[in-house]
């Protein structure tokens, strides 16, 4: 990939411990622009820093923007790594899709991430659970208040490094479960990475910290009644021998770690049931004792196991509020193969360096 290459005068200091998620970023940036006559142009890797817009760039007011989460991995083999990339890619170009925004070849997408991660590879950290969070996001960068499609836009890559999302770590979560607000609906952006979606939902969110719970578990937009998903993350049941989670079918994010998750599962054996499940099938299953675990999947959250529901008053508790030996085998699978500690049959991981 042919990209310009702007150095910087002095780099920053790294953090050294308690990095959280998202409060550090590295010394460059990778940035692109687009118009329909000279398509994606302009590539550049740039010291990180501010951008000016205009006050009435389109973005501002009619949010069409749309973003990616993956991450680089320092392997346990000396190498560095990306999971399943061309998986992010796909759902970025589905994403720009469905807000009438250019879409990015898949390899110029990944290459520009290689390309970034190269430059910044000092900066992925070699902690117990720590990585390189890549963020890529693309936004309309043109001026003007009429609501129409915009013709111009940016797309840039920053990145950060991270550790657990939660600060809980990966012991479980207390996660709320809305009855009055939804996130979305059949026909809508549900499955789209868009911040709107993030902003909808921050709503949900409030109130679920206000009762001291972590997250908020999001129920169907129409009857509001079946389980979706969790604010950061899909989510997955395992009720019986069974393991149910919702189906991707339009108001769902199509997550590369769910994908992933269901693939192991499978592999182990469960039977999986992706469907629509109510909430009240779910805290039945819950206080009768069939629900045996529960856990979020998603990038930043990796898999994170859920102790505590709660649905208008009524509570349950999964597992003794413990960690659950399936929660506890997947996640030492799924981030053995992204460390590079265990074997990849299933070629996920993306050598970089
Ligand atoms: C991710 O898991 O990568 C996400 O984008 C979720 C959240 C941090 C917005």
């Amino acid at each position: 990939m042919e990209f310009e290459f702007i150095r910087r005068d002095k780099m920053k200091e790294k953090p050294k411990d308690n990095l959280g998620f998202g409060k550090y970023f590295t010394d460059y940036m990778f940035v692109m622009e687009y118009n329909e006559i000279e398509g994606w142009h302009n590539k550049r890797i740039m010291p990180y820093g501010d951008i000016t817009i205009d006050p009435a760039t389109m973005v501002l007011h009619y949010a069409q923007e749309t973003f990616e989460g993956l991450k680089a991995y320092r392997g346990k083999d000396g190498n560095i790594y990306l999971f399943r990339p061309y998986m992010n890619a796909k759902r970025f170009q589905n994403s720009n899709e469905r807000m009438c925004m250019p879409i990015i070849d898949e390899d110029l997408f990944v290459g520009a991430i290689k390309e970034l991660i190269k430059v910044e590879r000092d900066w992925i950290p070699s902690g117990d659970g720590e990585s390189l969070y890549i963020r890529p996001f693309m936004f309309t960068n043109e001026s003007s208040l009429g609501v129409h499609v915009a013709d111009t836009y940016k797309f840039m890559i920053i990145l950060t490094p991270v550790g657990a999302y939660y600060p809980q770590g990966v012991n479980p979560i207390k996660i709320y479960v809305e009855d009055k607000f939804v996130r979305a609906s059949v026909g809508g952006t549900g499955y789209v990475k868009c911040g709107g979606n993030y902003a909808a939902s921050l709503v949900g969110q409030k109130k679920a910290e206000s009762l001291g719970y972590t997250q908020v578990l999001w129920l169907d937009g129409v009857h509001r009644k079946y389980v979706e998903e969790v604010g950061s993350m899909n989510v997955m049941f395992l009720i019986d021998d069974t393991i149910v989670t919702a189906p991707i079918d339009g108001t769902v994010l199509p997550g590369v770690t769910r994908d992933s998750i269901l693939t192991l599962l499978k592999d182990m054996g469960y039977k999986i049931e992706e469907r629509h499940m109510s909430i009240d099938e779910l805290m039945e299953a819950g206080h009768t004792g069939r629900l045996k675990e529960a856990f979020g999947t998603g990038t930043a959250a990796v898999i994170s196991p859920i102790g505590e529901l709660y649905y208008k008053g009524d509570k349950v508790t999964i597992n003794n509020f413990e960690t659950g030996d399936l929660t506890h085998k997947l996640y030492e699978t799924l981030t053995g193969i992204q460390w590079a500690k265990i074997d990849d049959k299933y070629n996920w991981r993306e050598r970089v360096l």
